[in-house]
């Protein structure tokens, strides 16, 4: 098991009990050591990748408060920029930035699942995204310069907003506590709460965000997956024989056993499983997801070769969201049968050891060969400076 990381003063299980889904909290020296892993212009050098999803927030466009343009940006973007008033955002940038990738072991006491994405962003002095909430937990880690952060209320989809703004901003944010973070220090905000975050000199911030789709996204999409499997000939059927008086009326009966149906369908843990393992593993910022296709031969019996001259650790890449429940692992969005071990292993950490014992149960060569062929597994640690050796 991998060694439980501290969040400076304050111990995980206080933190989780106290704060975590509850109140925000500000977390002093998480990262003592910290160093930013990008430069404002390598951020902006992202921003201008077509595969990479990113923004500008504008405070004031042509007269209009708060606007939004979406990357990828050109020199002449940036160039056209004025002194002040933006704010650049990248998002997934876990997915391209190693060192960025290596801060979210940080945030691993909660499941891997769960993360979302890193999201980085910068904004010179003065500047905002201006007064919002989010629907999800964040961790903003201040990655250089400092940051002045209000925190208000919990606020909800009825909150006042700016109005003639694709943005939510508030209208009417009242703050109950300020701080100043400086590098290192980590602002940790609840699902709701609102907090506005003004840049003191050339600001980085880096947003750890977690995925929490909404209960109509989950049965939206489970229910699409039931859908597709269950067959046409399985009807509604009347629960009474006996003759009705009331032949307009909606029984209790009636919805009774409509009740039951539904009940049937999501009382099933292993069938719930499989979707929702999929389901949060499936990436959200790759631009084939969805169109990528399974390995051909040849490429698995490349990775297969790879495999066996390899005899180090293997490394889960920085793209992949791997979990697991029972002996099946989930990658990527796909769901693999393996033996409960190996789908442990494979799904606890990052840095892969002792994957050699595995191979000896069944299925679980192929198994590598498929990861290793869809780039979900590497043989060289993402996270290692350039040029070092794992
Ligand atoms: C930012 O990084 O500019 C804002 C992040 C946030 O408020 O969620
Ligand atoms: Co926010």
């Amino acid at each position: 098991m991998p060694t439980l990381p501290s969040l400076g003063e304050l111990s995980l299980d206080t933190f989780l009990s106290d704060y975590w889904q509850k109140k925000p909290v500000v977390l002093r020296g998480v990262f003592p050591d910290w160093q930013c892993p990008l430069t404002p212009d390598e951020l902006a050098g992202l921003a201008m990748e077509e595969e990479v999803e990113s923004r500008l927030v504008l405070e004031r466009d042509q007269g209009k408060p708060w606007q939004l343009k979406a990357g990828p940006f050109s020199d002449e973007d940036f160039d056209q920029l004025p002194e002040n008033g933006w704010s650049l955002l990248v998002q997934a940038v876990d997915h391209w930035v190693p060192e960025a990738t290596a801060l979210l072991d940080q945030f691993r006491f909660i499941p891997n699942w769960r993360l979302d994405d890193l999201m980085v962003s910068y904004a010179p002095d003065g500047a905002s995204v201006g007064p919002h909430f989010d629907f999800y937990d964040v961790f903003l880690v201040q990655g250089l310069g400092k940051r002045h952060w209000q925190l208000g209320p919990k606020c909800n989809a009825q909150s006042a907003r700016v109005k003639d703004t694709p943005l939510n901003i508030l209208a009417d944010f009242k703050a109950d506590a300020e701080y100043i973070l400086e590098p290192g220090d980590v602002l940790y905000v609840p699902p709701q709460f609102a907090h506005w975050g003004v840049a003191q000199g050339d600001c980085m911030t880096y947003s750890v965000g977690f995925r929490a789709p909404s209960h109509a996204e989950i049965l939206d999409d489970y229910v699409a997956e039931l859908c597709s499997r269950l067959p046409e000939h399985l009807r509604y059927q009347d629960p009474a024989t006996a003759p009705t008086q009331t032949p307009g009326l909606l029984g209790n009966d009636a919805l009774s056993a409509l009740q039951a149906l539904l009940t049937e369908q999501i009382n099933q843990p292993q069938q719930l499983a499989q979707w929702f393992g999929k389901y949060m593993t499936e990436p959200k910022y790759l631009p084939d997801q969805g169109t990528e296709t399974a390995p051909d031969q040849e490429a698995l019996s490349q990775a297969a070769a790879e495999l066996q001259e390899h005899d180090g650790p293997l490394f889960q890449a920085p793209d992949a969201r791997f979990a697991y429940f029972e002996s099946q692992l989930f990658a990527n969005g796909e769901r693999y049968e393996c033996d409960a071990e190996t789908a442990a292993l494979l799904a606890n950490t990052r840095c892969i050891s002792g994957w050699q014992a595995q191979v000896t149960q069944p299925g679980v060569a192929a198994l590598l060969s498929q990861l290793v062929a869809r780039d979900l597994l590497w043989f060289e640690d993402p996270t290692a400076p350039e040029g070092e050796d794992e």
